[in-house]
């Protein structure tokens, strides 16, 4: 496994594999890796003939009182995981060799950037564009591999790539969870023993919400008001939001009538933690 630092490097790198007429599969992230990440380079592989892994905390999608600099890393041990899945090449730039002295260039995607966390995070979708429109054209991949836990980041990557004619297939992967449910996250280790338990009252009102629906509710203000209640109803909860949105445009819905998500933003003690679920969809009863 090459481990490479220099976007230059990387992109000389990409050139040669594709007049080689390899397939290049990336998966970017911001380490300190979990099963979650684990399975979209398995994906990844699974899809190409050269797997690349991007490990940078990208600073440009933390706002001024966010975690950046207590955001978890562990390099060595992202490494060691990188390699027992069979990738090819981890790039991991520093931040100057990705945002140098004169850089000025954002990308911004407007609509579905405006809602759900647009709204709780200014700025957060821009750095998240930004680095990742640089990232493919650095590592140039045939496909990138994102989790649909980052439901938003999900849609406003494939609205990206879509409107800038990207030449980069945008594929989404189910949520990976734990044995009880709560989406795998890095984010998960800041989490206290008691925090933990009520970290999980996440995707049990995703469960909670699947329910109503499979009985016939489709107003999304009956849903919302159940689901907060039972999130609001565990220890250490404070919610950002919940809402119910159309899953393609991600603007507030009142009725679920065609693709509609549910997605949450609960802060757990002082972390905090996101997940959706798209109705319809399966949502595995995890831990029962
Ligand atoms: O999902 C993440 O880890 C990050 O937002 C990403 C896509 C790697 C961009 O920094």
């Amino acid at each position: 496994m090459e481990i490479i630092a220099v976007a230059r490097e990387m992109q000389r790198r990409s050139d040669l594999k594709r007049m080689k007429g390899k397939r290049i599969a990336f998966v970017p992230t911001m380490g300190y890796l979990h099963e979650g990440h684990l399975n979209l380079m398995r994906e990844g592989r699974s899809i190409s003939d050269d797997l690349v892994v991007s490990i940078f905390v990208n600073p440009t999608q933390f706002g001024p009182n966010e975690d950046l600099a207590k955001y978890p890393r562990d390099f060595e041990r992202d490494r060691r995981l990188c390699e027992s899945v069979g990738v090819d090449v981890i790039f991991t730039p520093s931040p100057e060799e990705m945002y140098p002295l004169l850089f000025q260039t954002y990308v911004s995607v407007e609509g579905v950037t405006k809602n759900l966390c647009g709204l709780s995070r200014p700025g957060h979708f821009r750095g998240v564009a930004t680095v990742c429109a640089k990232l493919f054209n650095i590592v140039k991949p045939h496909a990138a591999v994102f989790g649909k836990k980052d439901f938003q980041q999900f849609v406003t990557i494939r609205r990206m790539a879509e409107d800038l004619n990207l030449d980069v297939e945008i594929v989404g992967m189910t949520t990976t969870r734990e044995p009880d449910g709560l989406a795998m996250s890095s984010r998960n280790t800041y989490l206290k023993t008691e925090e933990r338990k009520s970290a999980l009252s996440l995707y049990r009102s995703l469960l909670l919400a699947q329910d109503l629906y499979d009985k016939g509710e489709r107003r999304a203000a009956v849903i919302i008001d159940r689901v907060a209640a039972f999130i609001e109803s565990h220890p250490a909860t404070a919610i950002d939001y919940v809402k119910i949105c159309d899953a393609a445009a991600m603007e507030d819905i009142e009725f679920i009538d065609g693709d509609g998500v549910i997605a949450l933003a609960v802060k757990v003690g002082a972390t905090r933690l996101i997940d959706n679920h798209v109705f319809g969809e399966t949502l595995p009863a995890y831990g029962s």
